[in-house]
């Protein structure tokens, strides 16, 4: 019993550090390609006519953390507000660097 706990902790410990080692691409997968398209090139009316390919990784930061605190959007930036406000300033700089490398 004690070698099953054993080898359980060891898988959780790997789990975690490889979920979050790939946190930024994990989370966009999950969150975001839905509308924007895994490698952010869907521009349609799911993304509002935006496109997330060809974004700096300051350009992208700056957009996010703009909806976050209610300073940046479009017409439809209430999508974009209330996804964001539950993104920590680790969580939007990792999602930044995914998106600035598409
Ligand atoms: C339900 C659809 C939807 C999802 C899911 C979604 N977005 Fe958006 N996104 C939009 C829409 C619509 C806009 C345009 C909003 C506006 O009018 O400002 C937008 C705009 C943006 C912009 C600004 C683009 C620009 O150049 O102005 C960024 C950056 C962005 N989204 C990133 C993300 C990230 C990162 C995620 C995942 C955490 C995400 N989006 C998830 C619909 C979505």
């Amino acid at each position: 019993m004690k070698q099953l706990i054993f080898a359980l902790s060891i898988c959780l410990t790997f789990g975690v550090t490889a979920a979050f080692a790939d946190g930024g691409a994990d989370l966009y997968a999950k969150r975001c390609s839905k509308c924007h398209g895994a490698d952010g090139s869907k521009a349609s009316g799911a993304s509002g006519g935006t496109m997330l390919k060809g974004l700096s990784v300051d350009a992208a930061k700056g957009k996010l953390m703009g909806y976050r605190d209610g300073t940046y959007g479009g017409a439809k930036k209430k999508i974009m507000m209330r996804l964001t406000s539950k993104f920590s300033d680790q969580e939007i700089a990792e999602l930044a660097e995914v998106i600035g490398g598409f």
